[in-house]
């Protein structure tokens, strides 16, 4: 037994942050963003807007790409490292939204490898018969813990949701393998420290703010390059398969300087890796699912494709998934 994909969605709030508008908020220009990262622009949600409201709308398009309705789900994840709240889950509010009463829902924190942690536990779940249908979600507000006054970040960031259904299958089909990392020792390089038990939120004491996303970009930026090109290489030796089989790779949208360097040390042609983040930046576990609902929709998720996905993050976290579609 094993899962495959049988429907994916997307949403991203309407409200759009140029560069043009950041160089109106930090010092910088749309030619330094446009060259360092290729992002144009990102999506940011409105004041009263919880991550959970973005993961019922993408997930409303995905069970409705899968043909299935939300009673029908027995397990609901959501990857998120901006949750609605500490506690309880996203994944929970989302339930509750769907009306999923069969489900059960919880939330995994992996920030950017957040949904592909969420596709390899839901895809476990079902091969030991835990369930039959999930619904993956990634999901990030991270405008809420983006510093608009450090240029070093918040020209990276925006908000946005993705969303997969997953059924169970003939194993040998739909997810061929997952492959998940992390290294904690490496945990500075990416981290918001606010309103966790070591630094909890307390407006008295002034320290509200304390939780923005703070990251040493460069040192990332290696790690990144280096780590998704490894697991990559790792799912291609699992199956047996090479670089020139895979249909369409999709990484994390972080940077287009990461995704063409990983792209070239595994050999693969730019036209059959999937970027986006020119329009969204780095939404972080919503990423992928977004880029799959896309290429869904630009026809470029055949039957019988072999696609690739990659991620990397926070943590550190990394991971990679080979998938038939
Ligand atoms: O999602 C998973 C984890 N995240 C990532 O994978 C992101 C990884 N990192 C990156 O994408 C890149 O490191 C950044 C886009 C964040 C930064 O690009 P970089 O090429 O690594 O730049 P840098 O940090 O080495 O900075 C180069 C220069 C510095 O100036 P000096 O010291 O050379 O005078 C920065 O102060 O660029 C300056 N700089 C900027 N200039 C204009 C940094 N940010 C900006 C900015 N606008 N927004």
């Amino acid at each position: 037994m094993g899962s495959r994909i049988i429907g994916v969605g997307m949403y991203a709030p309407p409200k759009i942050l140029a560069n043009d508008d950041l160089e109106k908020m930090v010092d910088t220009n749309d030619e330094w963003i446009m060259t360092r990262t290729g992002i144009r622009e990102r999506h940011i949600a409105g004041p009263g807007v919880a991550t959970s409201d973005l993961c019922l709308e993408a997930s409303l398009k995905a069970l409705s790409d899968a043909g299935i309705s939300p009673s029908e789900l027995d397990i609901v994840l959501v990857g998120t490292c901006t949750p609605d709240m500490p506690v309880p889950s996203t994944a929970c509010f989302l339930q509750k939204k769907l009306g999923a009463g069969r489900a059960f829902a919880t939330d995994l924190n992996s920030a950017c490898s957040g949904f592909l942690y969420s596709l390899s536990v839901a895809d476990a779940l079902i091969r030991a018969g835990r369930g039959k249908k999930a619904l993956v979600v990634g999901a990030e507000i991270l405008s809420s813990i983006t510093n608009y006054k450090d240029r070093g970040t918040c020209i990276l960031f925006g908000d946005g949701a993705g969303a997969a259904v997953l059924t169970d299958c003939e194993d040998g089909a739909g997810v061929l393998s997952c492959h998940l990392h992390s290294d904690g020792n490496l945990w500075e390089l990416i981290h918001a420290p606010g309103g966790g038990t070591l630094h909890p939120m307390d407006p008295a004491t002034g320290n509200e703010r304390t939780n923005y996303l703070h990251m040493a970009g460069n040192e990332t930026f290696k790690h990144a390059v280096t780590k998704m090109a490894e697991v990559c290489v790792e799912a291609l030796e699992k199956n047996g398969a090479k670089i020139a089989e895979v249909d369409l790779f999709i990484p994390h949208q972080a940077n287009q300087r990461i995704i063409s360097a990983v792209g070239k040390r595994l050999g693969i042609p730019e036209n059959r890796v999937f970027v986006n983040l020119e329009r969204y930046g780095n939404t972080s576990a919503a990423s992928i699912p977004i880029a799959l609902a896309e290429a869904k929709e630009k026809g470029r998720l055949k039957s019988g494709d072999l696609v690739l996905l990659a991620a990397f993050g926070a943590g550190l976290t990394w991971g990679s998934a080979l998938l038939r579609m």
